[in-house]
């Protein structure tokens, strides 16, 4: 239903910085795929799941680094910096870096090294999907 309000947006303001991207979309829609296989009664992405799962305290994974919030930091539209090397780390937040979740790849690879540090354990599809939906309205 907002496809079409940003499609309008998009062709009237064609300078304009876009947030919209068909590659992320295209991540998300992969994501919903993987997702139905696995449970024919999922029943869509949640940002507020996402959100959670952003903020949320583990225990399960790397002391150092106990949540996304500690590089990404608590406001996902600020840069963030990497906890371990010190480096800066580009806002996550669609809104502001809408290079942001575009390359499944790219996605795949830190999704893998960050949930395993941060929870100790791999994140869902569910879990990616999620948080993705979650970045994607920030
Ligand atoms: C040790 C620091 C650190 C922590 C903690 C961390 N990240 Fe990251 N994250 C990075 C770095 C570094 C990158 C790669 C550089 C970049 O994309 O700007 C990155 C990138 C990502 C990307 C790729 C984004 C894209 O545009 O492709 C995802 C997805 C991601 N992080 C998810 C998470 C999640 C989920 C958590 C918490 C479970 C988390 N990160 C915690 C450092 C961290």
């Amino acid at each position: 239903m907002i496809r079409p309000i940003l499609l309008a947006a998009l062709l009237a303001l064609p300078v304009a910085a876009q947030a919209a991207d068909a590659r992320r979309d295209a991540v998300i829609a992969d994501y919903a795929a993987q997702a139905r296989k696995a449970d024919p009664a999922f029943a869509g992405f949640s940002a507020q799941r996402g959100e959670t799962l952003f903020r949320a305290k583990w225990t399960g994974g790397d002391a150092r680094t106990p949540s996304c919030t500690t590089c990404h930091t608590d406001n996902p539209k600020a840069a963030g910096q990497n906890a371990k090397t010190g480096r800066t780390i580009e806002p996550v937040a669609v809104s502001v870096n809408p290079k942001r979740f575009v390359d499944m790849a790219e996605v795949e690879k830190q999704f893998g090294r960050d949930c395993k540090n941060v929870i100790g354990r791999d994140c869902t599809v569910v879990e990616k999907g999620d948080y993705v939906t979650f970045m994607a309205g920030q």
